[in-house]
């Protein structure tokens, strides 16, 4: 018998499905290193669906939901200390550390390669290797953005089904030669012959790390959405961010609107939250005003680049909803409702019903009387804890989407009108406030403050500075990215551009409740920012920019004290010169890099308030 660290497995490379000599030598490599037992070319198929998740029941991984109310779906449930991001453990290895600094955690690539392919030998032994080729963005565009992942997750792989383009045609679509972004991802977690294995595997050693030089995505220990779905925020956000610097172009954290007036006029919508703070939402939003429309193009992340004609272009790179399950339901997001209603998903540490369906707080007003909970215990409403973590995911193709836009398969994208930037805050933030300029836009985006969710690991609720809601997503130096933003600006036709706004839905009142209804209310917002686009809607100046008059924003219906109103369109003098040294220290943090024009602005600022 041979001990199995000498067991050196060695895979045929014969017969692939692929003439692409580099993707095979780094598969080679790859395998040479992990010794996996298998390893498997994803076709993408339906077929191929169906064994991985047959194989994940077998395996405990996942729960089949009742095919009556959730066709095709399953219930999945992680290892209770791998429920999020895991920004700590995230590096940005640049050659250079500036080119990391100041807002992410730096190492030296050569260092961490070594360490991390210490912790790579022989990951994948006793497990399948899969091979996902996979594109970011539609395949039939001029210039398709390939990925390559390499896991030893079924569940990394049916979730990539559902969340990026994937399979046979990707990898036809590469041809011998195609640039591919690689993507290396293990659990961590190795068989030994005749070892049980475990429903969640993981390991307690996490990196995630990203090679921005060499466009490489390593990632070690987590089976975890962000920290897995390499497609998702490590490329199509981090490594995207350094192509786009390079290229001229913007990776950024938004959804993107398609907005129909009732005169049938059509705007284009982009906005920026943080993790958690209402981007899946907004995306599917149905407006409670008469005429208003809504449809879908992304909910998570755009590609923005400018056209021929001048103007701004989003793209959704993403092919699914990787959405906050907590708080969904028929009255805050009857469109998620619908589109898990129709099937094909996974749901991630929500609870399970006893007829087979999925529960979270916030789905229902009443909780079911008895549910499994999602650490797998008997739960009851009396339970201290809540059913479903306030992290858990449903995870559904896009185009199952009842609102889907037409347009969100062009890989031209589609023309960008206004941005939004907004985060979670209960106090300071007015509801809506229109930027004087692209710069003021900026300067509200490098300077956007939110709240901590559960979406990454770590204390939940503290205010932070979370620029573009990109704090844990850009690749690069973060004074750099904030000088691209003002030249992509400068260089554009300011007609052109698009008009940038500030909303925070999250104001809280004395009572402690949110002063603003949101979610379908938030079409009223969207209504005034259309109006002020259109130059018809009045404005009120104020240090901070323009608030809303208590009169443009239209309240028909809503059941509002103008009191509350107020509340919603303070801009309080007192609380802002409080904000200002915040400010101030988190600009000082880029040092030279900081564009003087966002110096600029916040000397306005003080100004403005009054501060010398
Ligand atoms: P990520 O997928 O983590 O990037 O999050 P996201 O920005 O897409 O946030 P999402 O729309 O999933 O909302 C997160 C949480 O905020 C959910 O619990 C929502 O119910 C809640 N939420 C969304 N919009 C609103 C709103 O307008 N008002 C209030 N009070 N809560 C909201
Ligand atoms: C986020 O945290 O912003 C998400 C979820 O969209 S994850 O895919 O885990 O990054
Ligand atoms: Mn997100």
């Amino acid at each position: 018998m041979t001990a199995i660290a000498d067991h050196h497995v060695s895979h045929s490379f014969d017969d692939v499905p692929t003439s692409h000599q580099g993707l095979i030598a780094w598969i080679r490599e790859v395998a040479d290193l992990t010794q996996p037992d298998r390893i498997h070319w994803c076709d993408g198929s339906d077929a191929e669906w169906t064994a991985l998740t047959d194989e994940l029941v077998a395996a405990g991984t996942l729960v089949r939901l009742d095919p009556e109310t959730k066709p095709n779906s399953f219930w999945a449930r992680t290892d209770p200390t791998d429920v999020a991001r895991v920004e700590e453990r995230t590096f940005i290895c640049s050659v250079d550390e500036a080119d990391a600094g100041p807002t992410n955690n730096w190492r030296d690539p050569a260092e961490m390669k070594a360490e991390m392919t210490e912790l790579y030998r022989g990951c994948m032994r006793g497990r399948t290797m899969y091979v996902i080729p996979f594109c970011m963005g539609p395949v039939n565009s001029p210039n398709p953005m390939f990925g390559v992942e390499l896991t030893d997750s079924a569940y990394v792989v049916a979730s990539m089904r559902i969340m990026a383009r994937m399979g046979t045609h990707v990898l036809e679509a590469m041809g011998s030669s195609a640039d591919f972004v690689p993507c290396l991802h293990s659990v961590g977690a190795p068989l030994e012959p005749g070892q049980q294995d475990v429903p969640w595997p993981c390991n307690q050693t996490k990196f995630i790390t990203q090679f921005p030089e060499e466009r490489m995505i390593w990632s070690y220990g987590s089976g975890y959405g962000g920290n897995s779905l390499l497609g998702k925020k490590c490329y199509s956000l981090r490594i995207a961010s350094v192509m786009g610097r390079d290229e001229g172009w913007l990776a950024e954290h938004m959804l993107i609107l398609k907005l129909t007036s009732p005169l049938g006029t059509v705007r284009y919508i982009a906005a920026a939250f943080p993790s958690a703070c209402g981007k899946t939402n907004l995306a599917m939003l149905e407006p409670t005003i008469p005429g208003w429309k809504v449809e879908t193009l992304g909910d998570d992340i755009a590609w923005m680049r400018f056209g021929d004609d001048g103007r701004l272009y989003a793209l959704n790179p993403e092919y699914g909803l990787f959405g906050v399950a907590p708080g969904t339901g028929w009255k805050t997001n009857p469109n998620a409702m619908r589109t898990i209603a129709k099937g094909n998903s996974l749901f991630t540490n929500v609870a399970l019903t006893g007829d087979g369906d999925i529960w979270w707080e916030g789905m229902t007003k009443d909780a079911p009387a008895h549910l499994t909970d999602w650490k797998g215990r008997e739960w009851t409403p009396e339970s201290d804890e809540p059913a479903a973590h306030p992290n858990s995911r449903f995870c559904t193709p896009i185009t199952q989407c009842p609102i889907i836009a037409p347009e969100y398969d062009d890989p031209r994208g589609v023309p960008i009108s206004a941005i939004l930037f907004g985060g979670r805050r209960a106090t300071t933030i007015p509801l809506v406030t229109e930027a004087r300029d692209w710069t003021h836009g900026v300067f509200m985006g490098a300077t956007l403050s939110s709240e901590t969710t559960a979406a990454a690991a770590g204390k939940v609720g503290v205010i932070r500075r979370d620029p573009m809601a990109m704090l844990p997503f850009i690749g690069y130096n973060g004074g750099d990215y904030f000088g691209h933003w003002i030249s992509l600006g400068k260089d554009a036709d300011a007609e052109k551009l698009p008009k940038i706004f500030y909303v925070n839905w999250f104001r809280r009142d004395e009572d402690g409740g949110f002063a603003w209804p949101g979610f379908g209310e938030n079409g009223r917002v969207l209504k005034w920012v259309v109006e002020r686009l259109d130059g018809t809607a009045e404005a009120t100046e104020t240090p901070i920019g323009r608030v809303p008059t208590p009169e443009s924003l239209d309240v028909d219906g809503l059941d509002l004290t103008p009191q509350q109103l107020e509340l919603c369109l303070r801009v309080d003098p007192g609380e802002w010169r409080a904000e200002v040294p915040d400010i101030t220290a988190w600009l000082e943090k880029f040092g030279d890099k900081l564009p003087t024009l966002l110096w600029a602005e916040l000397d306005g600022l003080k100004t403005r308030l009054g501060i010398t």
